[in-house]
Parts: structure tokens; C-alpha cells; sequence
């Protein structure tokens, strides 16, 4: 547990936050409360990483699933590609290591399994079961291609990055109209699949907006917004990892603390964006959440109109 005292500054908390679970903030207005900052680090140890997992082989058989590779090895879990013997197809198979498995870490899972159920939309990835198998704890989903963290290393055209842009505030619109704060809206949760369909997956962190939940900081420090990172998650902070993600995916750059505009990146932006839509992407990353927009749908809904307004290809 770290203490701050006066004044938080908000850097202070991202750069303990890979240091310790627990950060005790106070601020001169009142108390902020205990941050903890986030699951994934409270269960990787001080390493932060497990290294590469051995929880499962190649042409290992998982049940009706058939291993084929491993696509992703996080602190929290591991992602295969598997072959569905039954349904005769390949499927994206996410599972948590048994050794770190408690209520608590289960509880994250399950909620994860139910709030996709939740949501049925084109843009979100969608459970199609979620089991034990074997003891472990496994959630099998549609294969996708890439993940856009994967997909951003390479260029990618502005009008493409603007159908992506739509795609992804369609996800994420769709989430906050069922009151589900996704909390971690970051390239890597974004999945690509054929014909350039996007979707967001990963609801291991979602909060549902009701007034009795607990705030928790956590999510990915690098697009965490600040109030995120004190604590109080809110739609306002998916809005501005969206934010982020796109400001990312047109510049090149990603904006760091203290989102002083214009960011490293901007000239790059505006070769790509008209005034208007850089506007609207600044208004997503503005410091203080209550000059964001309110959620997604508001976000998304301003998006339309100026892309309804654009004649030439940049937007
Ligand atoms: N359905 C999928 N198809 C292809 N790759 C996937 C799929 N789901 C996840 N991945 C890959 O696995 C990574 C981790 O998955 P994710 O659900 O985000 O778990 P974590 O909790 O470890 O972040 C993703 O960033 C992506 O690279
Ligand atoms: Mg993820």
C-alpha cells in the first residue's frame, strides 16, 4: 500500500501503479479512496509476467477442442487457436492458469462469459460457451485474423482507419447502452476478422454502471484515462481510451500524460483529418471527463453527423 498525499497527481499513480496493488490517494478537495489498481498486476507477482505458458501443447486434446497454437500469453490467461472436432471449424479458446485460479479471479471470468451473452452486435465479440473442461476454465469464441494492436504495426489507409473508427464506436456504443463500462478499450481487445469486421472482446475488467459498484482503477496503464487510474471509472473513460486508440491509429503516435494538445503525432493527423473530425477527437480526449462526450452513443452519434457531412475522402 502507497500513500499520497495534497494534491494527486495523476502521474505519480501510473507510474506506482506497476509498482504496487493497493495506492491510497488524497486530495485536497477530499478523499479519493484506495485505488487498486488492477487485477492482472495484483496476479502476476513482482515479475508482472509469467513468461511463456506451458498449460497446454500443440495437437493437445481439450474435450471436443484439438490445440493448435498458442495466439496470446497474458499475466491473466492464455489464448489458443483450437479446432473445434465437432462443429468441424477453428475456434479462439481463452484460458485462465489454474494455478492463480481463487473465487475472486473466477468471479472475473464468469462475468466476463456473461456480460458478452448480454450483448449481441456485430462489433462485439461474441462467447459461444463458455465451460470446464478438464478443470480448467475455458471460453471458446469465433477466430479472428489479428488483434488491431497486431494489425497497427503495419499501414493502414485513412479510409480503412476511419470504417475501423465506426466500427469500434459501434462496439462500444452498443456496451454503454446497456450500462456495461468496458474499463480496458485498448488495440489489443480489438479482433479483426475477414471483409475488415472489427470487434471488441475482453469484458474481464467491465463494470456495470450501477451506484452501489465498487471502483476499481484497473485496465491497461498506456490508454487508462486519469480518473480511471484514481479509481473511478466511468463511461467518460472508455470515451477517452477510444480516444486514444484512434488518435493512435491516424498519428502513429499514442498521446502520453499530460495529453497537452496538440500531441506528438499531430501534424501526421491533420494531413489525414478535417478540422472538424480532429475537434471531435480532441473533445474525446479532453483531461476532464465532464468536457468529453457523455458516453459512446453521444460520441458516436457527433461521428455520423460529420462523416454524413463529408464530400471528399478525408473526413
Ligand atoms: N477470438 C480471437 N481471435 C484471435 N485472437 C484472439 C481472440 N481473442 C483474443 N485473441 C488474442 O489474444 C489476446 C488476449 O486476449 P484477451 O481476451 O484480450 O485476454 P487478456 O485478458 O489476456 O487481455 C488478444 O489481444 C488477441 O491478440
Ligand atoms: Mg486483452
Amino acid at each position: 500500500m502507497v500513500s499520497i498525499r495534497g494534491q494527486p497527481q495523476v502521474r505519480d499513480v501510473l507510474i506506482l501503479a506497476s509498482s504496487a496493488d493497493n495506492i491510497h490517494v488524497e486530495s485536497g478537495q477530499g478523499e479519493w479512496g484506495d485505488v487498486n489498481l488492477s487485477v492482472a498486476w495484483d496476479h502476476a507477482g513482482p515479475e508482472g509476467h509469467l513468461g511463456k505458458s506451458k498449460l497446454l501443447r500443440a495437437r493437445q486434446k481439450l474435450g471436443k477442442y484439438r490445440i493448435e497454437r498458442c495466439l496470446a500469453d497474458g499475466p491473466r490467461c492464455a489464448v489458443y487457436q483450437a479446432y473445434d472436432s465437432i462443429h468441424g471449424c477453428r475456434v479462439a479458446l481463452k484460458i485462465p492458469y489454474p494455478e492463480m485460479m481463487d473465487e475472486f479471479f473466477l468471479a472475473d471470468f464468469r462475468r466476463e462469459a456473461r456480460l458478452a451473452t448480454r450483448m449481441d452486435h456485430p462489433n462485439v465479440l461474441p462467447i459461444l460457451n463458455a465451460s470446464f473442461i478438464d478443470e480448467l476454465f475455458v471460453i471458446a469464441m469465433p477466430l479472428g485474423l489479428e488483434s488491431l494492436g497486431d494489425r497497427l504495426a503495419r499501414r493502414i489507409s485513412t479510409e480503412k482507419a476511419l470504417d475501423y473508427t465506426a466500427q469500434m464506436l459501434a462496439a462500444l456504443s452498443h456496451a454503454h447502452s446497456q450500462r456495461i463500462i468496458h474499463c480496458d478499450v485498448k488495440p489489443d481487445n480489438f479482433i479483426l476478422f475477414p471483409d475488415n469486421r472489427i470487434r471488441l472482446t475482453d469484458f474481464g475488467f467491465s463494470k456495470i454502471a450501477l451506484r452501489t459498484i465498487k471502483a476499481s482503477g484497473s485496465g491497461t496503464v498506456g490508454y487508462l484515462a486519469p480518473e480511471q487510474a484514481l479509481g473511478h471509472p466511468m463511461f467518460q473513460s472508455d470515451v477517452f481510451s477510444l480516444g486514444l486508440v484512434i488518435y493512435r491509429m491516424f498519428s502513429g503516435t499514442l498521446p502520453e500524460w499530460p495529453y497537452a494538445w496538440p500531441a506528438a503525432g499531430h501534424r501526421r493527423l491533420v494531413s489525414k483529418l478535417r478540422p472538424p473530425m480532429i475537434a471531435w477527437l480532441r473533445k474525446a480526449m479532453e483531461l476532464r471527463p465532464e468536457s468529453r462526450f457523455s458516453n459512446a452513443v453521444e460520441m458516436e452519434q457527433a461521428f455520423r453527423r460529420l462523416r454524413g457531412r463529408a464530400r471528399d475522402p478525408i473526413a
